[in-house]
């Protein structure tokens, strides 16, 4: 049986296993799919587990917090969105060699243009923060041809360092969270940061929000957000956490594994919790 596995820690609660067998199901595949704890000692705990599991047949894998900076460095190939994440989400076997691949981003603009029928094109984008799930979506959202793309975080240097590594690959730049009052309203505006997972709102104002326009959390699971409760108290009927970007990362990484994208509507309606 072809073998694949998601590497994380903790990874009790991952859903990767859930949805790459809906895929493999819907397409008629016959394969394993794991979920696997990596470890955190040995300092080489987790480069082991990963060629242990390829000497063993394994084809690819899934990685998750905290080993996508790991499984970027111990591939022998990298794709450009991977390169410029400086991180991995995927891994690829093959010839010999490991390929790595970073499916966030791109999972992340389809969730918005083709399952939340918002297309970037033309429009106003917030991006909040600079850490690996937003360097992530920069390439993807510059690809979708948006009017401009604004790049907000904390510390103002790595999101001014990320504006100067993409010049001349579209409209970005980057403002502090207190400049953005003065910026009007953004059709989209996306929480890449980690705030959300500790219950913390980034300090972005409520003017930032168009009614008409969406918010979208990249966590997922964890309910309204500080950061989407702020969007609908600005009025934005249109919110959305990451449930839908993981299926759709999930699915990139199929078709690169398998070669047939599978359709990721029912699986996210099965796994999508009301908001409320
Ligand atoms: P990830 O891989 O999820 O992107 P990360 O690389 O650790 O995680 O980056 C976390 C991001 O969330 C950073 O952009 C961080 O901002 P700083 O670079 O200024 O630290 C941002 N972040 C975390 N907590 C935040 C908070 N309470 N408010 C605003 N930004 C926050």
């Amino acid at each position: 049986t072809d073998r694949y596995a998601v590497i994380g820690h903790p990874i009790g609660h991952s859903k990767s296993p859930l949805i790459h067998g809906l895929f493999a199901q819907a397409c008629g595949h016959t394969l394993r799919y794991e979920a696997l704890e990596g470890p955190l000692t040995p300092a080489d705990g987790f480069e082991r587990l990963v060629h242990d599991f390829r000497a063993q047949g394994g084809l690819g894998l899934n990685i998750t917090a905290p080993f996508k900076l790991r499984a970027f460095a111990l591939a022998d190939e990298r794709s450009e969105r991977a390169t410029l994440a400086g991180a991995a989400n995927a891994l690829k076997f093959e010839g010999g060699r490991i390929l790595a691949e970073n499916f966030d981003g791109i999972g992340l603009r389809r969730d918005i243009e083709v399952n939340l029928q918002c297309p970037l094109a033309g429009r106003r984008v917030l991006l909040l923060g600079a850490g690996g799930a937003a360097r992530g979506a920069l390439l993807p959202f510059l690809h979708a041809g948006p009017a401009e793309l604004v790049l907000t975080n904390r510390d103002e240097a790595k999101a001014q360092a990320l504006v100067a590594e993409l010049a001349g690959r579209g409209p970005l730049r980057s403002r502090p969270y207190a400049a953005l009052a003065a910026e009007g309203r953004f059709d989209l505006v996306v929480n890449a940061t980690s705030a959300s997972l500790s219950g913390q709102l980034p300090p972005v104002p409520a003017s930032v929000f168009s009614p008409t326009g969406t918010a979208y959390e990249l966590a997922y699971g964890k309910g309204l957000t500080p950061f989407l409760k702020l969007a609908r108290q600005a009025g934005v009927r249109g919110v959305a956490d990451g449930v839908g970007m993981l299926v759709e990362q999930a699915a990139e990484a199929f078709a690169w594994w398998r070669g047939v994208r599978p359709a990721t509507t029912a699986v996210i309606d099965r796994l999508t919790v009301p908001l409320e």
